[in-house]
């Protein structure tokens, strides 16, 4: 039988001997969360909610995400598709959110609506990156917007379609997602910049996918016919599916003069056959700059709160040089 004393000792043994494993494994936990300011990219997990897959700019900035997040080393990548629905974006968010992920970019698919969600990751301590495509919430809710300067980019859209309609003439507009950052900039940038002389016919969506700007095309073409002299098309995807309209109802190359945006291959391509006359570049091979500005973040580094993609534009004497070469 033990004694009153012994138990006592025993109890009291057993309890030290727990208060130092105890005490070991915080020391484990300790080691395994780094200090702020010490993070790698071995620690990072990124979330990065794709706003969807509607055209070949689309395609080669989710392999960039994706490719360099294997190139850098991160601990995991959290790649969602919301199919351009917004609300299947946001709901990828408040998971990632949910999840703790150490940084979110988010590339969105229009500009309004992101408040809520963006209060929530601010309020869970989530540094977020505006990729692409700008929001209209307040600065304060996000760290940094990476891309493209899309107002620029209609800019000098409007500067081509002046040089090749020097007397002036009608034309239509191929319109993006409609409160989208990247159409509503476009569309602001051509009409800032557009000389007087060139009258904007129509202007329609075809949501940036090829499917959408077949129908809109041909219905341009049977409500203008050759009133058209030119199209402004907000992108490679949607010229791609305006140029099959305009082959099907029997029009040639240069019969009406096309500028637009992006400087895919397949925008390229269009160029070197004579459909399209100024092909405004718009990068997106982000990857690399989105995996450093969030290491940067969650090291607490301070970060440009608008760091905007240099670009130019390509024309068609220099396509068949630059197709090869082109990573997208
Ligand atoms: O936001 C960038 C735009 O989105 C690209 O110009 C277009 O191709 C894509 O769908």
């Amino acid at each position: 039988m033990l004694s009153i004393k012994k138990i006592i000792l025993l109890l009291a043994i057993s309890a030290l001997l727990l208060a130092g494993c105890a005490s070991a494994t915080e020391a484990v936990e300790e080691a395994e969360e780094p200090e702020q300011g010490s993070y790698t990219y071995a620690d990072m997990v990124l979330c990065y909610p794709q706003l969807g897959a509607e055209s070949d700019w689309r395609t080669a900035n989710s392999a960039s995400i994706k490719q360099e997040a294997e190139n850098y080393g991160i601990k995991q990548l959290i790649f969602s598709d919301a199919q351009q629905k917004q609300e299947n974006q946001i709901s990828a968010v408040r998971s990632c959110i949910a999840q703790d992920v150490d940084v979110i970019a988010l590339p969105p698919v229009v500009e309004d609506g992101w408040d809520a969600v963006l209060t929530e990751a601010k309020d869970a301590g989530i540094p977020v990156i505006i990729v692409d495509r700008s929001v209209s919430a307040d600065p304060s809710l996000y760290d940094v917007h990476l891309g493209s300067d899309m107002f620029l980019e209609g800019q000098r859209a409007a500067e081509e379609m002046n040089r090749l309609l020097p007397d002036g003439g009608n034309i239509v507009e191929l319109f993006g997602t409609v409160g989208s950052g990247a159409a509503e900039g476009r569309a602001d940038g051509f009409r800032d910049v557009l000389d007087d002389n060139i009258t904007i016919l129509d202007s329609q969506t075809g949501n940036f996918t090829r499917a959408e700007a077949i129908p809109v095309t041909e219905a341009f073409l049977k409500k203008y016919g050759d009133e058209i002299d030119g199209m402004f098309i907000h992108n490679d995807d949607m010229a791609i599916g305006a140029i099959e309209a305009l082959k099907a109802a029997g029009y040639n190359p240069g019969d009406i003069v096309i500028v637009s945006v992006d400087g895919t291959r397949g925008g390229f391509q269009a160029m070197i056959d004579g459909w399209i006359q100024a092909d405004v570049e718009c990068n997106p091979l982000l990857g690399p700059q989105v995996i450093e500005i969030a290491l940067a973040l969650m090291n607490g580094e301070e970060v440009d709160a608008e760091i905007l993609t240099n670009e130019t534009v390509y024309y068609p004497e220099d396509a068949a040089d630059l197709i090869d070469s082109r990573q997208y």
